[in-house]
């Protein structure tokens, strides 16, 4: 198949790091004589064919912007027959030869059924702040949302401290503990109360106690959203304690703001490798990075459970307490 034109899109959560990776597909398809056509609010843009042509111009001067200039959506009816029918004569209509999918796990199942149904060849780019893309070590965004929520946490320090309290602070991750634990870790946080760990809330009530004793004046306990409530743990920690707590929901301030230099560097790569993986005619794939290094997966494997082997930060914020 000679590949003419791409379709991009971003779907799901939107994670800082997008507009450098769209900025980066567009300007390498175009050097390598490739149309680009930009899909909007994800899969929903392409059921309604809501596109436009992207040129090298309309991707300048975003490459520090959070969010997408594509806008996303959370598509249902793409999980539909219909809405996949749909989407397929939007791609016949206007000649489109190939997908790029910058999103999370959501987005990626849902290239992967319409790739099976219509074999429409696609790749797959991770952008998730949840780093929860199998097979890879990191996603466009993780980076960006862990030091927007570490700076939050930085500044909740200073006031626990002052007031010699208890603050639990819920960031985001419904079904994964990554920002908590790096968090937690890097902001040398007492406690991380995360999914893919059993919560001992008494052994922590326990600890908090002991440690006041011993003159500990303050605790930050982080808890990611997939876990617990960060109301429900403060009122319990009180409930145990009798000690003062505050808590903290950072809610959806992680998902936006100027992306690392590691979220644009990653995402620009990532962008120029999916184009070159739809050159060689490779489809269904994911492109990622592991171990440093741009690695291609296929979209079956990216849309596994990840396993995200929390032992060892785990237990790093428990020992250095
Ligand atoms: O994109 C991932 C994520 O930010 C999760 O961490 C969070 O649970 C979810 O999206 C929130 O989604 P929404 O913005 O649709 O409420």
């Amino acid at each position: 198949m000679a590949l003419k034109k791409i379709g991009v899109l971003t779907a799901g959560g939107d994670a800082p790091g997008m507009n450098a990776a769209i900025r980066s597909v567009v300007r390498y398809a175009l050097s390598r004589k490739i149309e680009v056509t930009g899909i909007f609010r994800g899969w929903w843009g392409l059921i309604n064919e809501e596109i436009k042509p992207l040129d090298h111009r309309s991707v300048s001067g975003i490459i520090n912007q959070g969010g997408t200039i594509l806008k996303t959506a959370r598509c249902a009816e793409f999980k539909t027959e219909e809405g996949q029918s749909r989407a397929y004569q939007t791609v016949k209509k206007d000649s489109i030869d190939a997908l790029v999918v910058i999103g999370g796990d959501g987005s990626f199942r849902g290239a992967y059924e319409f790739y099976k149904k219509y074999n429409v060849p696609c790749v797959g780019i991770p952008a998730s702040i949840d780093n929860d893309i199998n097979g890879i070590d990191e996603t466009i965004g993780a980076d960006t949302a862990i030091n927007t929520a570490l700076l939050a946490i930085d500044n909740i320090r200073d006031t626990a401290t002052s007031m010699e309290r208890i603050f639990v602070v819920e960031v985001m991750g419904r079904s994964s503990g990554y920002i908590a634990l790096q968090v937690a870790l890097a902001g040398g946080c007492e406690d991380v109360i995360i999914p893919e760990r059993e919560l001992n809330l008494e052994s922590m009530c326990h600890g908090i106690v002991e440690g006041n004793i011993r003159g500990k004046i303050s605790w930050i306990v982080v808890v990611a959203e997939g876990a617990a409530k960060a109301q429900d743990i403060a009122r319990k920690i009180t409930e145990m304690t009798s000690l003062e707590t505050r808590e903290v929901v950072l809610g959806h301030v992680q998902r936006g703001g100027r992306p690392t230099a590691f979220s644009r560097a990653l995402a620009l790569g990532l962008g120029h490798a999916a184009v070159d993986c739809l050159l060689r005619g490779e489809t269904h794939k994911v492109v990622g990075i592991k171990d440093s290094k741009i690695i291609v997966l296929d979209l079956e494997t990216a849309i596994r459970k990840k396993d995200l082997k929390v032992d060892h930060f785990y237990n790093l914020v428990k020992v250095l307490t």
